[in-house]
């Protein structure tokens, strides 16, 4: 047998990506290639791309640019872009970088053995289709060495969407909104959980409005979580994105009933202000978020909320900005997310006339300011407090690990190797800038 072929994956953009790399890495398992981390020694360089906003997907064009002398000393060598920049400007790639070969949008990667096959022959192969059949069914689970590492996983229920918010290209780059079946989605978690993972976060650019056939009719988010709260060995459950207009009266319950659904919920707003929500077609008021948030908060009063901001929106005055900077003192975000309004071709709002760069980037200073306070706040009110940590990884110093406590903060605490993949019980010590610091207690 011939020694197996190198693939170098360069992941960007948001957590479902990370999750359709394992998946790409897997398809193309079956083709004869092994991961790995060194570019150097790559047979195949696949960029999984992000179109979000225009700083994201001119990345794709500079690290296409890096790669030249690769290519050059090693003619053999294939490169495919995939992700939502590949969905979006999949021709114009082709034509701006003769050097790719390969160019896959999100919906099709179950495809990839087949283009990767044609690519080797010398072909160029673009496939953005939209295709009926879930590539999910086709796309193996990642295996060996890599795909066992870590105690957190990440597994897509749902995947595009139909909100349509006038600033994004999503709806565009990832198609309508579909929810995988709920049988074969218990199934992979449990394969995962026999491979030692404890922690699953689930993933949807709408993961709350998720409905996927299972037993009875369709499930619901709350009862997919509910569900999986069932299977023994599986310690935590996380989900993330959600839109409020989606968080269902069943869901917000669950946040009460169900210990293994973390106390963390990510929940973008974008705005605090009535008229750019409107603007952003958003669909909500402020206030009725911040009922929403009241709602949520009674059910599971130790539950921390985060958040997506975007300043400089069109049309976006002084005012309407001050709006937003309210709305933040009053949820006090345990993180957030913030982005300077970035124009994207085909969305709504492109064409809108923009607020002007200086005061988009003034008020992002201001509102990064007043986060980044909440956020420390919210860390440093951690010392003295007892919790429970998933044990990830080994840390930087000799006997040190890092873990994540249920609100999402890393936690550094000394424990022996061994402790990886199980959650212990901490008491924190000390909170440093981007992390606490725990003792053990109880073993
Ligand atoms: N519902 C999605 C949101 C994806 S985009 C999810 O599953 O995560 C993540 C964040 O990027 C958005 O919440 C928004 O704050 C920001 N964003 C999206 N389009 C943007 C644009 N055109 N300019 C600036 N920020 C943008
Ligand atoms: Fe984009 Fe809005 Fe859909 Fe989120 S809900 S993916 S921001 S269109
Ligand atoms: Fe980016 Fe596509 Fe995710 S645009 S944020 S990689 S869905």
């Amino acid at each position: 047998m011939s020694a197996p072929r190198k693939l170098f994956v360069k992941t960007y953009g948001c957590q479902m990506n990370v999750y359709d790399s394992e998946r790409m890495a897997g398809a193309l398992g079956q083709s004869g290639y092994e991961q790995t981390d060194d570019m150097g020694e790559a047979d195949m360089i696949l960029l999984n791309t992000c179109h979000i906003r225009e700083k994201a997907a001119e990345k794709v064009y500079s690290e296409l640019g890096r790669l030249r002398p690769l290519k050059e000393a090693n003619p053999d060598l294939k490169i495919g872009v995939a992700g939502c920049v590949a969905q979006a400007e999949g021709e114009e790639i082709m034509r701006r970088q003769p050097l790719v070969d390969l160019v896959v949008g999100p919906q099709a990667y179950h495809r990839l053995p087949d283009m990767e096959a044609r690519a080797r022959q010398g072909e160029k192969a673009l496939d953005t289709d939209f295709p009926e059949e879930d590539k999910f069914d086709h796309l193996p689970a990642p295996r060996g060495p890599k795909a066992r590492r870590a105690p957190a996983a990440f597994l897509t229920v749902q995947e595009g969407c139909d909100k349509f918010c006038a600033f994004c290209v999503v709806p565009y780059t990832r198609g309508a909104e579909v929810s995988r079946p709920a049988a074969r989605l218990m199934a992979e978690a449990r394969d995962l959980v026999e491979r030692g993972v404890r922690e699953i976060t689930l993933l949807g650019q709408n993961v709350n409005a998720y409905h996927g056939a299972g037993d009875g009719g369709d499930w619901t988010l709350a009862r997919l979580v509910r569900e999986l709260a069932k299977v023994d060995g599986l310690e935590r459950i996380r989900y993330t994105t959600s839109h409020p207009n989606d968080m269902s009266d069943d869901l917000i319950a669950a946040h009460g009933e169900i210990d293994k659904l973390m106390p963390y919920l990510h929940l973008p707003v974008q705005s605090g202000s009535d008229a750019v929500l409107k603007g952003m077609n958003r669909r909500h008021t402020a206030e009725q978020y911040l009922r929403l948030i009241e709602r949520i908060r009674a059910a599971r009063p130790d539950i921390a909320m985060s958040g997506d901001f975007i300043v400089g929106f069109p049309g976006e005055s002084e005012a309407n900005f001050a709006d937003t900077l309210a709305l933040c003192e009053e949820v006090r975000y345990a993180s957030a997310f913030s982005f300077k309004y970035s124009p994207r071709p085909g969305t709504p709002a492109a064409g809108r006339d923009f607020v002007d760069d200086a005061t988009a980037s003034d008020r992002l200073a201001r509102l990064q300011s007043l986060l980044t306070r909440h956020q420390r706040e919210f860390q440093e009110a951690q010392v003295g407090r007892r919790m429970s940590v998933l044990v990830e990884k080994p840390g930087r110093e000799a006997g040190q690990l890092v873990g994540k406590s249920p609100w999402l903060h890393a936690v550094h605490l000394d424990a022996p190797a061994d402790s990886i993949g199980q959650v212990v019980d901490v008491e924190i010590v000390a909170s440093n800038p981007n992390s606490l610091a725990a003792r053990r207690i109880g073993a």
